[in-house]
């Protein structure tokens, strides 16, 4: 992967959360402490990369969605860590948001995060007000009960062996994100309407990918290099890809995934301007964290 592209990505994101959340009260240094935090920042990554084949769109505009994402993303963290859901004491290299404040506070920042991350795009100065509307509605459906969050009962659900579609549980909880992160920059281009389709299926197919591969690094990783848990699922008695598969077969899953999008971006889009979505979709899956 070039590291360049994805710093790059990550340097605007965090730029433009920092001036966000100037650090005037708690909630906010509760936000700003998981939201600034070491990230990968991936699903900015995909906005940006799948953004440069929408020629119409403007890189403030890519920034404003790439920040709402990871708002939103950022949300999901905090909530996932509490004790009543996974339990996590680290996130991100550090102490989990409800371990370094409290677990009210750390709900509270969660709902806060969320509510920025419309307003990032409800306020941009850049995006069309159709393509602010089109941006909210699909974010609020991958996020919501349909999506993420259905994902997320679902995951608790498997916990007590009362949920076992795992493929269903990571492309809801996680692939909805990764899937909307790769659609919205096209959203509003009425006129290209298959490289949406395109997008939207193979946002979908690396989302299941990455989640996979999640499972597979908890097992095989140490929490220093993670920067969370390599207990959580064991603890907890997930459902995973790797429960359910084994490890071998759930990576050979999640690269078989990996290539076949691999091969349709190629099919689909000019070697030049996709090239960035080639090297994540390289890299969700061969990360070591
Ligand atoms: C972790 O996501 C949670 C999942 C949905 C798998 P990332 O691995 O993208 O975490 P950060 O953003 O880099 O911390
Ligand atoms: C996180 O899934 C999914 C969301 C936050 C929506 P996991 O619980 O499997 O991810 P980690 O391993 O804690 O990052
Ligand atoms: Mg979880
Ligand atoms: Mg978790």
């Amino acid at each position: 992967m070039s590291v360049s592209f994805l710093s790059e990505c990550k340097e605007k994101v965090l730029n433009r959360i920092d001036a966000l959340l100037p650090d005037t009260n708690k909630i906010v240094s509760a936000m700003r402490y998981s939201a600034l935090a070491d990230s990968k920042c991936i699903r900015a990554g995909l906005v940006f990369a799948s953004g440069n084949l929408n020629n119409e769109i403007s890189n403030s505009a890519l920034v404003d969605m790439a920040t709402s994402i990871e708002l939103m993303h950022t949300y999901s963290l905090i909530h996932d860590d509490l004790p009543s859901m996974d339990n996590d004491d680290m996130r991100r290299g550090q102490a989990s948001n409800h371990v370094k404040f409290n677990e009210a506070t750390a709900i509270l920042a969660g709902d806060a995060l969320q509510a920025l991350a419309y307003e990032t795009i409800a306020s941009s100065l850049e995006m069309t007000p159709m393509e602010k509307i089109y941006s909210i509605k699909a974010l609020a459906n991958a996020c919501g009960h349909k999506g993420m969050i259905l994902g997320q009962q679902y995951d608790l659900d498997g916990e007590k062996n009362e949920y076992n579609d795992i493929k269903k549980i990571h492309e809801l909880k996680t692939g909805k994100l990764i899937q909307v992160a790769m659609t919205m920059p096209h959203l509003g281009n009425q006129k290209q309407k298959n490289q949406l389709t395109i997008l939207d299926q193979v946002g979908k197919d690396l989302g299941l990918a990455f989640q996979i591969m999640d499972d597979v690094l908890e097992v095989s990783t140490d929490s220093s290099i993670l920067g969370k848990s390599n207990q959580s699922d064991l603890i907890n008695k997930k459902l995973t890809y790797v429960s359910a598969y084994g490890k071998q077969e759930s990576i050979n899953q999640a690269h078989g995934l990996s290539n076949a999008c691999i091969a349709k971006l190629e099919d689909s889009f000019d070697k030049n301007k996709v090239m960035n979505l080639l090297e994540l979709a390289k890299f969700m899956v061969e990360r070591e964290s």
